[in-house]
């Protein structure tokens, strides 16, 4: 991403510099790829979890079939976005003032959690004269493929395991202002493998297959989640966005009964690449044989490296000016760790990097930054003030 339309606001600033910028242009054009590509029975959601910034928002709304939400507050973000876009209601808590509050802001679509989650939506449902759609999110119990996190298919706190859901199935009649559409499966994060996602979609419409079978559903749309994942090593590969969508139009074409839809609900793979991370290197020095290049930042605003136990990719933009009669320090042809302003350890945005040169007063730019990044964070441990948040829309830059 160029950091040219930065360039006066960089050399004018007299504080180390600790900024996001965010292409909002590159955003819309990747949303229209990724969109066109899916087949028809798709409705593509965005997880708004990674970035629900309201310029992000309103980037995506004209391009996507809606918002998967998991607040109350992200609610109200979706709305305030685009009024009429569809919501997508998530979340393992989903408290009765949220449920409530989500039932006032006439969202359509809740993904349900837990039997006592049914049971209290339909319960306020009722006191709303109100009828709502609900899928169940399932915890499956078959094998997941591998990803950098898996939030089911194990013990986790989220969904309603797979083998409860005959039971709920068969207890539906209950909850008369409910009616379950459908079911609910994100199970993992950053999977970078097609074909094994292709495979795990395929389960889910088994899965979903059988329950429809033996509980005569009316089945009308499955949801198979988010986790299509951003490659934040070295190797730099992609998802094969275009070998997924052409598997899936086969996979929908034979196995879809008639008039069910899908639902998907990505985040990192939308907003991941529209966004960095600016930081000014404030000192460099080596301790106990090591280098640490400090940083005007840090993990309070960007966590997704210390939460992934990753080394996030970054590159160097070399800023010669130095005004100062004390000398200037640097490092060259060595290995350094990138750490912020934070009093603690963890506050390390990469280790032990070989890098060619780095100096006081460069910058550090911290690439693939724009989901869970500011949003994931911890934003006043320390009190330190809050980078500069900067878009770029139609060739307009505002903050
Ligand atoms: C329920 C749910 N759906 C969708 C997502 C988005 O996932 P991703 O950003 O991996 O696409 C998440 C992320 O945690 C989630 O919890």
């Amino acid at each position: 991403m160029s950091l040219e339309p930065l360039n006066q606001l960089l050399s004018d600033t007299q504080q180390p510099i600790c900024a996001y910028y965010y292409d909002l242009d590159a955003l819309a054009e990747r949303t229209k790829r990724i969109v066109s590509q899916l087949p028809k029975q798709v409705r593509f959601y965005y997880a708004i979890k990674a970035n629900s910034d309201l310029p992000v928002l309103s980037t995506l709304a004209p391009h996507i079939f809606g918002f998967e939400v998991a607040s109350l507050g992200e609610v109200t973000n979706a709305r305030e976005a685009a009024a009429d876009a569809p919501i997508a209601f998530g979340g393992p808590s989903k408290t009765n003032p949220e449920l409530e509050g989500a039932l006032l802001a006439g969202v359509e679509l809740y993904h349900i959690e837990s039997a006592f989650q049914l049971a209290r939506l339909s319960a306020l449902a009722a006191t709303h004269g109100r009828s709502v759609n609900v899928l169940l999110r399932v915890n499956p119990r078959f094998e997941l493929p591998d990803a950098t996190l898996q939030m089911a298919g194990k013990p986790t706190q989220f969904g309603i395991d797979q083998l409860q859901i005959d039971d709920i199935l068969a207890s539906r009649d209950q909850f008369e202002h409910v009616n379950i559409i459908g079911f609910h499966f994100h199970a993992l994060s950053n999977n970078l493998n097609a074909a094994s996602h292709l495979k795990l979609v395929e389960t889910y419409l088994q899965t979903c297959g059988s329950w429809q079978e033996t509980h005569r559903l009316d089945i009308k749309l499955i949801n198979v989640g988010g986790g299509i994942g951003i490659d934040y090593s070295a190797a730099d590969t992609h998802f094969d966005w275009g070998a997924y969508c052409s598997g899936l139009q086969t996979l929908l074409d034979n196995a879809l009964p008639q008039g069910v839809e899908i639902a998907m609900e990505c985040g990192r793979f939308v907003t991941a690449d529209c966004g960095i991370y600016l930081t000014e290197v404030v000192d460099i020095k080596q301790n106990h044989d090591q280098h640490f290049a400090v940083l005007r930042g840090g993990t309070h605003q960007f966590r997704l490296p210390a939460s992934w136990q990753h080394n996030h990719p970054f590159h160097v933009v070399k800023r010669d000016q130095w005004d100062y009669p004390y000398p200037r320090p640097h490092i060259t042809q060595d290995a350094v760790t990138l750490c912020g302003e934070l009093c603690t350890p963890k506050d390390v945005l990469a280790r032990n990097v070989m890098i060619g040169e780095l100096r006081v007063g460069d910058l550090v730019v911290f690439d693939k930054a724009g989901a869970y990044g500011w949003h994931i964070s911890h934003h006043d441990f320390l009190s330190h003030p809050h980078p500069d948040r900067y878009y770029m829309r139609n060739g307009c830059l505002f903050s």
